[in-house]
C-alpha cells in the first residue's frame, strides 16, 4: 500500500515521514509525480485548502491513501492572522525569514498581545474514496526575537505554552510530541492502522 503526501514543503514532509515511518506502507510525496504542479490554495479555511491539495492526488493515485496538511499560525492580537496566509504572509513567494520578519514587525506595531497558536488540519482519502479529517493545535506565544536553528516556518519565534524555548530550539522529537501536526498525525495513524 502507498501513502501519497500532498505537500512539497520540505519541513512538513520531514516531520510527516518521521512520524509515519513505522507504518507498513510506502510513503511518496507529490514531487514523485513527474511534472506535478501544486494547485493554488484559494480556500479561506485550513480544511478547504487541505481538500484542494489532497483531491488532485487522489484522482491521480486512486488506489493509494492520500494525505494533505494545511496548517498555519494564528495570532490573537492580529485578528488571527496570518492564518491560512501563513506561507505567503510577506508576499506570494516569501521565504520563512521574510514571513517571520513581517510577523515580528506587525506585532510590534499593532499589539502587546503575543498569544498565538499553530493549527493543523489533515485531510485523508482512502483508496475507496472515503474522506477523513483530523486536527491538532499548539498554543503558545510569539517571542520578541528569533532563537534556534531547528524546524521551519515560524518555529524560531514560537514558544509553546509551558516552555521557555522556541520550537526551533527543541529537537525534532520534542517538537513532534507536542506539535499541532504531531497531534493530528497520531490520530491519522490510528485510523490508518485500523484500515491497513
Ligand atoms: P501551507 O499549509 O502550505 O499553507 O503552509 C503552512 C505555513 O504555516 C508554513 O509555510 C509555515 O509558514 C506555517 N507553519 C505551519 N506549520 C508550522 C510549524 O510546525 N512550524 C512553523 N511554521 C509552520
Amino acid at each position: 500500500m502507498e501513502l501519497w503526501i500532498a505537500s512539497s514543503n520540505p519541513g512538513k514532509l520531514q516531520e510527516m515521514r518521521t512520524l509515519l515511518a513505522d507504518l507498513p506502507i510506502t510513503i511518496k510525496a507529490q514531487n514523485d509525480i513527474p511534472h506535478y504542479s501544486s494547485p493554488d490554495e484559494t480556500g479561506d479555511t485550513f480544511i478547504a485548502n487541505a481538500r484542494i491539495k489532497a483531491k488532485p492526488i487522489h484522482v491521480l493515485r486512486p488506489d493509494a491513501w492520500v494525505l494533505a496538511d494545511d496548517s498555519g499560525l494564528e495570532c490573537e492580537g492580529l485578528n488571527h492572522l496570518p492564518g491560512v496566509h501563513s506561507a505567503r504572509y510577506a508576499g506570494p513567494k516569501a521565504t520563512d525569514k521574510e514571513n517571520v520578519a513581517k510577523l515580528l514587525k506587525m506585532l510590534q506595531i499593532r499589539t502587546t498581545n503575543r498569544k498565538a497558536c499553530f493549527k493543523c488540519v489533515l485531510v485523508a482519502y482512502s483508496p475507496s474514496g472515503e474522506e477523513f479529517v483530523f486536527d491538532g493545535q499548539l498554543n503558545g506565544t510569539i517571542a520578541i526575537k528569533q532563537s534556534g536553528m531547528g524546524g521551519f516556518g515560524y518555529d524560531p519565534v514560537f514558544i509553546p505554552e509551558g516552555q521557555t524555548k522556541t520550537l526551533a530550539e527543541l529537537t525534532s522529537a520534542e517538537k513532534n510530541k507536542i506539535s499541532h501536526r504531531g497531534l493530528a498525525l497520531r490520530l491519522f495513524k490510528d485510523k490508518l492502522k485500523q484500515n491497513l
